[in-house]
């Protein structure tokens, strides 16, 4: 049996056994230790860490979910690694997006679908009472839940939208994929009150609340979602930081939540937003460009390093991963969430 020490972001030390054929997210489960995950696969890089001493052996896995530059700096990921010898890891999430008991399943009912902009719809549930948790909708704004289809044992992840609270509302906003299965359902079959299973909270694309640095927020689409709970939640706690959103959409028709925007500028003075259209409309006023090319463009013109925070599709995710690497900001303040894999 080897020895993992996983340190956390906040500082707390995690340890667990480890047999070299298991999967280190396998071996943490065995001692009670949910690590955070997606896919389990070596898809998606939720569960990416960063190995400070020993050896492990890595499976295959996408090149999206852990670059050439990830493994460089030591990264990589617990679905796919199995030790060789005892181990030191760091984690970039807190101890609070680990769960020590196995992740709550939870009845909620949908009470609201209404479209955002041309390509998505936000989705509203609310939470069943349970004899357990109550109403309360408990999560770290940054954190998705596991959605089950109706009827199906098919199930998808969407990031929240809005922030934690006690009366058991769950806000998504929600891409429609042309083929998926869940994007179906959402366009032509949902009502209000069909039953939903709830699987979560999950995820550990959550702000440092130890680091002072500014926040910047990069989204691809719905990628704002879990950008959104956490401006929110800055909002809610009066913080005064220096915070912008960088938006971004492939066509005009396709913007949303810009009033939920407009909103957080008034109770966040400091935050400033950029919406990004990619391919622009002649009476469009706002960035031309991906919100990876306003990235770009405000680091260029500045001395600070700001934490960055980027979710949205992979190509998005590594334009900002590498331009941020480029202008200096440290790869260990940098935070990603890709849309995973259906
Ligand atoms: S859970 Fe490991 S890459 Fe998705």
């Amino acid at each position: 049996m080897l020895k993992v020490n996983l340190l956390t972001r906040d500082g707390a030390s995690i340890a667990f056994d480890a047999e070299p054929s298991d999967t280190l997210l396998d071996a943490a489960a065995n001692a009670n230790i949910f690590l955070p995950a997606v896919c389990r696969e070596g898809g998606c890089g939720t569960c990416r860490v960063t190995r400070k001493a020993g050896v492990v052996v890595l499976g295959p896995h996408s090149k999206a979910a852990l670059t050439d530059d990830d493994r460089a700096a030591g990264d990589i990921l617990l679905c796919r690694a199995k030790a060789c010898s005892d181990l030191e890891l760091t984690a970039p999430f807190d101890k609070a997006a680990i769960g020590f008991s196995p992740i709550p399943e939870r009845s909620a009912r949908v009470t609201e679908i209404s479209p955002a902009g041309a390509g998505a719809v936000r989705l509203v549930l609310q939470y069943e009472d349970d004899p357990t948790h109550g109403r309360a909708t408990e999560f770290i704004p940054g954190q998705f839940m596991e959605l089950t289809l109706p009827g199906t044992s098919i199930t998808r992840a969407y990031s929240l939208a809005n922030t934690p609270n006690w009366d058991g509302t769950l806000e998504f906003l929600i891409r429609l994929h042309p083929q998926g299965v869940f994007s179906a359902y959402l366009k032509s079959e949902a009502k209000i009150g069909d039953p939903i299973l709830v699987k979560g909270p999950q995820g550990s694309f959550t702000a440092d609340e130890a680091s002072h640095a500014p926040r910047w927020f990069v989204a691809g689409g719905t990628g704002v979602a879990p950008m959104l709970s956490m401006l929110r939640q800055m909002a809610d706690f009066g913080d005064t930081r220096e915070a912008r959103l960088y938006f971004g959409v492939n066509t005009l028709d396709e913007l949303f939540a810009l009033d939920i925007i407009e909103d957080l500028k008034t109770s966040l003075p400091n935050l400033a937003a950029t919406l990004c259209v990619w391919k622009s409309a002649p009476d469009w006023r706002g960035f031309t460009g991906t919100p990876a090319d306003a990235l770009a463009a405000a680091l260029a013109a500045e001395s600070a390093h700001p934490d960055i925070y980027v979710c949205g599709p992979p190509a998005l995710i590594k334009a900002t991963e590498a331009l941020s690497l480029s202008a200096g900001v440290a790869h260990d303040r940098i935070f990603s969430e890709q849309f995973s894999p259906a």
